[in-house]
Parts: C-alpha cells; structure tokens; sequence
C-alpha cells in the first residue's frame, strides 16, 4: 500500500523558537520515516502581514537551514518554499471562489493577529485559511501535524473541500485528518506564562531562538518570570503558576520525560538550580542544532540549491492536481 502523504507547514516570519522546535519541527523528523513527507516553508503567507522583503529573504534560507539542522532530510523528505511551485497559489484562488465569507469571518487566528484594526489589515491575511488549504489539497495530502492554534483552519479546509467535491459533483480532494501534537507541547513565553512563545514577539526576552548561544539561553531562563513560592512535589501542583508551568514543561520535554518525573527531582526546591538545570539541558541539546545551522548556512547557495531541488519533487506531485482542479472547475485547457 502507498504510504500516506503527510504535508505541513511554517512561515519564515523569524528565528525558529523553541516553541516551534518543541511543538512542531520535532515532531515532523520521525514522521519521515512513517509517511510521504512533504514540508513547506510558507513565503507567501509570511507577507499577509508586512515583512521586509532583505529580511524574508535571509529568513527563508534561515527558515530552510534550521529545519535541515534540527534533522529533516532531503533524502526522506520533499522540503521546499511555497513561492516556488505555483500550484499553491493557483488553487488557492479557485478555494477563494470557494470558501464563504462567513466561514472566514469565524477564523479566531485572523482575529488575533488583525486585532482591532481590521479595516488595515491586508486581504491575504483575511484569506488566509484558503491559502492553506490549497497547500494541503495540492498534493491530496491526509495527515497534517500541527499545533492546536491550527484545528480551526484545518476544520475550514475540510469544509472547502467537501464544498468543493459537492459543487462540481466529484469525490476528488480527500478528507484531511489532523495529528494534533500534544497540548504539553505549547511552549509559553518566557515574560509571560499566558502568552504562547512566538517568533514575532516584540520582546527577545520572550523566547529561546534555535540560534541563541550558550550564553545568551542560560541568561533568558535566568531571568525568565516566575512566582515566589518553591516547586510542588506533583504537577498538579503546578495548577495556576503558568510560568512554573511552562519551565518544567520545557524541561520535561527536552528531557523526554513527565512534569512528575521533573518535580520528583525539583519539587521542594527554589528556582535557583531548577533554573541551572534547564538551562544546561537546552544548552547541551541545542547548541548541536545551532552550529549545524552555521554550517549550513555558510553556503548559502547550497541550501538554494536544495531548495529548488525539493521544489522541482513538489511540482510534480502538485501541477497535475491542480491541473486536474482547473478541468473540474471549467476552465479551457491551456494546451
Ligand atoms: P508558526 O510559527 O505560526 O509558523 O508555527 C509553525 C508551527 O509551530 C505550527 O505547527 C505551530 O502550531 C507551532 N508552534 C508555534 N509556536 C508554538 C509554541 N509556542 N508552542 C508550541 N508550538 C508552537
Ligand atoms: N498556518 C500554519 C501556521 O502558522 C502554517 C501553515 C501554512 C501550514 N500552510 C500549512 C501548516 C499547511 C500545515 C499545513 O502554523
């Protein structure tokens, strides 16, 4: 049997964060081995919001090379950036003509990041959604790991898809699955453990970049947020102290191990040595990944070269699908 095709995504708006590592990156390296895997640094869904065009230019390479670095392999996996293979944006026009304005105007991530001045707020953030459908549906992939902010846009393109198949009275996109990683896998910022760690927090102080030195993590987790009170024995002692929350959280996960584990070791103590020890647990297993991402990145042009490499493996998979879409829907075949 043909294996399923896994397809998922991540936008080149930054550093990579330890958030994205521990909830995302990470979990794509095994399914390499399981699936069809096909990643995609998301260029074209970086600019719904403004990004310097030096910036995202750097940023993609970086993008590439840290995914390179924390163990995706081009030889087991189809990695490339959107922008290259047209198919993404072609059908996402067609889920555009698709998808209803109402369906849209439910999205909470659009609400978020829009805020209260939506009326400035560019349409390609608004649309979105149907961008990231025509990703999925492209290559008629089944199974996409994400984070839980993504189960909402997911929901919708397996609405525009059933919408889709119902319209032009046809069964061709699939349903698509989500593989939800875990909720122990939300990393919280660093100030603040109520708000979700992001490449695009103002405050540096906020996150663990994969490209922060040995130095600059240790400093971060020593001056990162907690309360006065020493660590519980259990985690449900962890209930209402977000920030301790979060720290043993990263430990635990880091360590491949269970908050109850980390607190049997930690539990009665302050966060002096509980902070010494996860910052010499990130250290030790980050820096390998940061100065793989310097090696690489030291030739930029053959991190590009491995791009279009994967981009060229992507196009044939997608080009005939959305070719087929355009015959569905209608449009004169072009040759
Ligand atoms: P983004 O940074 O929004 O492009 O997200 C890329 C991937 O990383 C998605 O699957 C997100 O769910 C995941 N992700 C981003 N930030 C975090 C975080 N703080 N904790 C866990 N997962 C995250
Ligand atoms: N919207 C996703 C995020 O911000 C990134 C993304 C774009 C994606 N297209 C995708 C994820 C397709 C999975 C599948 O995290």
């Amino acid at each position: 049997m043909a294996k399923q095709r896994v397809f998922s995504g991540i936008q080149p708006s930054g550093v990579p964060t330890l958030g994205n590592y521990l909830g995302a990156i990470r979990n794509w390296v095994p399914m390499q081995d399981q699936y069809d895997t096909i990643y995609c640094v998301v260029d074209l869904h970086a600019i719904t919001v403004w990004q310097d065009p030096k910036e995202l230019t750097a940023q993609s390479r970086e993008m590439a090379a840290a995914l390179l670095a924390c163990g995706l392999d081009p030889e087991r996996c189809i990695l490339f950036l959107q922008s290259h293979v047209h198919a993404h944006a072609r059908l996402a026009w067609i889920f555009n003509c698709v998808a209803r304005l109402g369906w849209l105007n439910r999205m909470t991530q659009f609400k978020d990041k829009a805020g209260k001045n939506q009326e400035a707020s560019s349409a390609g953030l608004y649309v979105y959604p149907n961008l990231m459908a025509a990703d999925i549906l492209a290559y008629h992939a089944s199974r996409v790991p994400v984070g839980d902010d993504q189960r909402q846009h997911l929901e919708l393109a397996n609405d525009i898809a059933q919408k889709f198949n119902h319209d032009y009275a046809t069964d061709f996109f699939p349903t698509i699955e989500p593989h939800i990683m875990g909720v122990a896998a939300r990393v919280m910022s660093l100030r603040d453990g109520t708000k979700k760690m992001s490449k695009s927090d103002p405050s540096d102080q906020s996150r663990i970049n994969l490209t922060d030195d040995a130095d600059t993590i240790s400093l971060k987790i020593r001056r990162a947020k907690t309360d006065p009170e020493p660590l519980p024995s259990e985690a449900a002692g962890l209930e209402g102290r977000p920030e301790a929350r979060n720290l043993v959280g990263i430990l635990a996960a880091i360590t491949d191990t269970t908050p109850d584990a980390i607190l049997r070791d930690h539990g009665g103590q302050g966060f002096g040595t509980f902070k010494s020890a996860l910052a010499d647990a990130l250290v030790a297993h980050l820096s390998p990944i940061a100065s793989d991402m310097r090696r690489l990145l030291a030739d930029p042009g053959a991190v590009d070269a491995l791009l279009r490499r994967g981009a060229d493996r992507a196009r044939a998979i997608a080009d005939p699908i959305v070719d087929r879409a355009h015959e569905i829907v209608g449009f004169l075949p072009p040759r």
